[in-house]
């Protein structure tokens, strides 16, 4: 998960690195009391996440609150590489002397934690790694030593460091390993860490990369999560378990094994060549089990995305036999009925595998007004596909 700077920020604050005070708004208003809070001159930061914020116009400082206000108006809202600036985080404005580059990252090539470090900061360190390679000095850090202080210094000595900043820099240096590996990152990037014309070192971007298999040990990371960036159906499927992703077409697609599902994708999408272009609306595997209230669960997030017009339920039954499927579909039918949800959009069932006669028999018997059972996986892709288009 990648954090938003102010969320960086304030980790790195938890870890004692030195920052600058701030906040966060949302809109021109908040912005204003937050600079008058934070008097003086201001800097008004984009919250995005992707790099180059400063090119793109979104880091622009403020020497009134009235400014801070009018920076703030243009930067909400603004697009920046793709990315809808929702918030923008105000600072104190830093005096900057010099400005370098420092990061740890997860190695995955070399299989070992990396130290990149550099005293051609604020640019993109990839721009120094082309043109003056001799002032990046990457040195790879052992997991099972971390970085000390005798480590730090000699980090800050290779690469070049002012000789009387090294006690600083050791000490941030090290309280941003601490970071890293206290949080689980796989990326702790600040760029730039500056040094003011007092000789204070401050770190003025944070860019940090948390990883989620840690999760679990992270209860407190939850308030870091985009709620706002997750799809609304996404959010309801993650929810109830379910392995969701929406895409944009209009043939839900229900079912179990990602491989299967993945491969259904691909023949609802060639068989809507035929019917209108239509395409599949979503990715849902079910999983092996495909309950009754798994089923339901899933019909219930498919059929709830408004772009849906038909719904292909394609089951290979293996440890869960096709007439247990046949049964968790009809009586996810009743289920939603039940619930008082609308089911008014045709599905379309493929059942093979275990018990694949009985499951079909089952389906043929219950003789619901909305299934359709198709024998093969090209065929009832076809019937799904025409009926999407048909209810168009
Ligand atoms: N608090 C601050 N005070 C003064 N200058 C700042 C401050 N924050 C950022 N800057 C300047 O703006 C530049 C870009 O900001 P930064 O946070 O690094 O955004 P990005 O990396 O996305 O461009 C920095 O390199 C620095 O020169
Ligand atoms: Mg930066």
């Amino acid at each position: 998960m990648d954090l938003y700077e102010y969320q960086g920020r304030a980790l790195f604050a938890r870890h004692g690195v030195p920052v600058l005070d701030g906040g966060v708004a949302t809109t021109p208003q908040e912005a204003v009391e937050l600079a008058e809070r934070l008097g003086d001159r201001v800097v008004v930061k984009a919250q995005v996440k992707v790099g180059g914020r400063g090119k793109a116009g979104g880091v622009k400082l403020a020497d009134t609150a009235a400014e801070a206000q009018t920076h703030a108006t243009n930067i909400l809202g603004m697009d920046i590489k793709g990315h809808t600036v929702g918030k923008v985080m105000l600072t104190v404005t830093a005096d900057i002397d010099s400005e370098y580059y420092f990061s740890y990252l997860l190695d995955r090539a070399n299989r070992t934690f990396l130290c990149i470090a550099s005293t051609e900061g604020g640019m993109e360190i990839e721009e120094v790694a082309k043109t003056a390679p001799e002032k990046v000095v990457k040195t790879p850090i052992d997991a099972g030593v971390g970085v000390t202080p005798e480590i730090a210094g000699q980090i800050a000595d290779q690469a070049g460091f002012p000789a009387e900043l090294r006690e600083q820099l050791v000490d941030v240096f090290v309280k941003l390993w601490d970071a890293f590996v206290a949080e689980d990152a796989t990326l702790v990037e600040v760029n730039p860490l500056v040094r003011t014309p007092e000789g204070k070192i401050l770190a003025l971007d944070a860019k940090v990369t948390l990883d989620e298999n840690a999760d679990f040990r992270h209860a407190e990371h939850a308030e870091f999560e985009d709620k706002s960036a997750v799809d609304p159906l996404e959010q309801r499927a993650g929810e109830a378990g379910l392995n969701y992703v929406k895409l944009d077409g209009q043939v839900g697609v229900i079912g179990n094994g990602a491989g299967l599902v993945m491969s259904t994708l691909d023949v609802v999408a060639y068989a809507g060549e035929k019917h209108g272009g239509v395409k599949p609306a979503n990715f849902l595997d079910i999983g092996g089990g495909a309950s009754a209230s798994v089923m339901a669960n899933g019909l219930e997030v498919v059929l709830s995305d408004p772009q849906v017009r038909s719904v292909f339920v394609n089951v290979f039954g293996g440890i869960t036999a096709c007439d247990e499927v046949a049964n968790g579909i009809i009586g996810a039918l009743q289920m939603l009925a039940d619930r008082g949800e609308d089911v008014d959009k045709p599905l379309v069932v493929r059942l093979d595998g275990n018990n694949a006669e009985v499951g079909r028999k089952i389906l043929a018997d219950a003789n619901h007004p909305l299934v359709t059972e198709v024998d093969t996986m090209d065929a009832a892709a076809d019937k799904a596909a025409e009926l999407a288009n048909k209810e168009a």
